[in-house]
């Protein structure tokens, strides 16, 4: 990593007024959580058609359950690196004013990040599948949840493939990249939409464009600095370096 990219990338961010972050699986790699389309991505090993549509769910509600049981298990007992914890850090100094997430593992919440918007849900909350209940799982979950209130199947409260995103969240994360005048975008292959143009709509307003990955994405190309390497060595390094 060029040291003087790292250092023209962090005066960015200390010179922004209004920073937003977008992140992806890759934040939480180095927590041991899997990504998705990395070496060892669970969309590389698992079928997304079997386990996260909602035809899957109406097909085979016990097998879909029993994925979402093991990822909850797994991310129970992981927590948050130094990645989640500088982005704490920067919203807690007023330089990071939204946290856009495509995560639903919890950990920027459970690292202390507040202003977190989370596009593709929340891996602890549920919701009934027939009617409006809505609910929260404080532990993994065990066999399929029934509803409290019709008795019918609960689901995890995650966008599935085929499936609109939140409109209420939509709705804030469009005001939040209005506002936006610089970008650092973490971990994520730019693969999934809407997600992966988010940050071309504040680039076309002409906000800077930080991506910090392991490898190159389709966004590289249209980013001003593309720091090369786990983020969390990348962050803590240009939270030291701003001014
Ligand atoms: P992906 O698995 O597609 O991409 C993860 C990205 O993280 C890749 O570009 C890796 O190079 C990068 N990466 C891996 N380790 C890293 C590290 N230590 N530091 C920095 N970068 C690292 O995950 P997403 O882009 O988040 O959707 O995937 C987007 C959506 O696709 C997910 O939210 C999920 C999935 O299907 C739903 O579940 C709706």
């Amino acid at each position: 990593m060029n040291v003087d990219t790292l250092r023209e990338a962090a005066l960015v961010i200390s010179n922004s007024e209004y920073l937003i972050a977008l992140t992806g699986a890759g934040i939480s790699k180095e927590s041991n959580i899997p990504t998705f389309r990395g070496e060892d991505g669970l969309w590389r090993t698992y079928d997304v058609m079997e386990l996260a549509t909602p035809s899957a769910f109406v097909r085979n509600p016990t097998l879909v359950w029993e994925w979402y049981e093991w990822r909850q298990g797994l991310i129970s007992k992981c927590d948050p690196n130094p990645a989640h914890n500088t982005l704490v850090r920067w919203e807690e100094r007023g330089l990071l004013k939204t946290l856009i997430t495509q995560n639903v593992d919890g950990l920027h919440r459970r690292a202390g990040s507040t202003k977190v918007l989370e596009v593709h849900g929340d891996l602890w909350a549920l919701k009934c599948s027939f009617c409006d209940y809505q609910g929260r799982l404080n532990k993994p979950a065990s066999g399929i949840p029934a509803c409290p209130l019709c008795g019918k199947h609960l689901r995890p409260d995650v966008v599935w493939f085929g499936e609109s995103l939140d409109r209420a969240i939509m709705s804030q994360v469009y005001t939040e990249l209005e506002k936006a005048d610089a970008c650092i975008v973490i971990g994520t292959s730019a693969l999934v939409q809407p997600s992966a143009s988010f940050p071309l709509i504040v680039k076309q307003r002409g906000g800077p464009i930080i991506e910090v990955n392991i490898e190159k994405t389709m966004l590289t190309s249209a980013v001003d600095f593309h720091l090369s390497g786990k983020a969390g060595e990348i962050l803590p390094a240009l939270d030291e370096l701003l001014t």
